[in-house]
């Protein structure tokens, strides 16, 4: 980001303040799902750190359909979300939203009226469908994820948003449709965990690798596509880990920006210097709050908006690297 325009805000005096979900909160930097949630420690370090709300690890599908009632008290086993649960709410000021992560509407849905009962400000549904299945259509799927938000939905009466993979044909018709169905937010994009291939041993194996700032651009086409165009809140998650990257989701219409492998990899403190890093950009530019250049980088809001479209890619691909030396 540049350097130019005059220096009229201290640091520290520029607003961040943001909408999320309904939710105020004190800049958009939101940890997101992850095991930085798995101790009430690490949660009340994240606060410290200033944190304005906290997105839980999720509770998964196959955890809660293996035994409901099972008594274990493990953060990641039902009864001992819960409890996690109950007990961040009454340990930490900031809102809480919680996290389930399935594809069926069996078990999980439910499980999001317990959630709100133990207290969760809102409810986050990653809904992680792969279909491998050679006869299932895109529209099948689509309208299945639908089908099973609108189960959670009408269960809870907490604002409800949904995680999705960038997998789907038709993204901007499935935002919409969420919206129609009560949805209040859209977190994109969940990334996708594929398992490598070890040469040596010939063997399957998981290979979780952080994420880069490169990850970023996928998530900022598709914020800067829905912004302004529905209404539904926009978090980013993916690929945010300075202070550039956050200032350049809430260009393209982002209202919260969550952040995983930066913290993992930085500590909670990392959040501070994000903060400060985007307050000293605002600042540069002449700006006093966060709300004056949200969204304006949207295709909604630019005339230079072809550079979203296909016409982009045309003069992109076109342009390329030049020949071959
Ligand atoms: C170790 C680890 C565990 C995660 N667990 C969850 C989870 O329980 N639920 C979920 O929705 N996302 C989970 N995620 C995904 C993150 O919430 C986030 O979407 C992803 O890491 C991209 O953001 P980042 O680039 O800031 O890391 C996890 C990510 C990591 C690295």
């Amino acid at each position: 980001m540049g350097e130019r325009g005059a220096s009229r805000h201290p640091v520290g005096v520029v607003d961040l303040s943001t909408s999320y979900l309904g939710l105020k909160l004190a800049h958009p930097l939101v940890p997101g799902a992850s095991p930085l949630s798995y101790e009430l420690d690490s949660i009340l370090r994240l606060e410290d750190a200033g944190a304005p709300a906290i997105v839980l690890h999720s509770l998964f599908e196959e955890q809660i359909s293996a035994d409901p009632l099972r008594t274990a008290r493990a953060p990641t086993d039902p009864v001992g979300y819960l409890e996690h649960l109950n007990r961040i709410k009454e340990s930490v000021h900031v809102p809480v939203i919680a996290s389930l992560n399935g594809t069926t509407d069996e078990g999980w849905t439910s499980f999001a009226s317990l959630v709100e009962q133990a207290g969760a400000d809102a409810l986050e549904l990653n809904v992680y469908h792969l279909s491998t299945n050679l006869w299932t259509s895109g529209a099948t799927l689509e309208a299945y994820t639908l089908d099973t938000v609108r189960t959670v939905r009408s269960l809870v009466s907490i604002p409800v948003a949904v995680k999705i993979f960038p997998y789907f044909s038709s993204i901007a018709s499935l935002a919409r449709q969420f919206e129609e169905i009560g949805v209040n937010g859209l977190v994109v994009f969940n990334r996708s965990y594929q398992p490598d291939i070890d040469l040596e041993t010939l063997e399957v194996k998981p290979d979780l690798r952080l994420s880069s700032s490169t990850e970023l651009l996928s998530r900022l086409y598709w914020i800067a596509m829905l912004s302004g165009r529905v209404d539904l809140s926009l978090a980013v998650t993916g690929g945010v880990h300075t202070g550039a990257d956050a200032l350049k989701a809430i260009l393209a219409g982002a209202d919260a920006v969550q952040m995983v492998s930066a913290l993992l990899q930085n500590g909670p403190g990392h959040l501070k210097v994000v903060r400060e890093e985007m307050e000293r950009w605002l600042e540069r530019h002449g700006h006093s709050s966060l709300e004056e250049v949200r969204g304006s980088m949207s295709l909604e809001r630019r005339e230079d908006g072809r550079a979203f479209t296909r016409a982009g890619l045309l003069q992109v691909l076109q342009r390329g690297i030049g020949p071959l030396s």
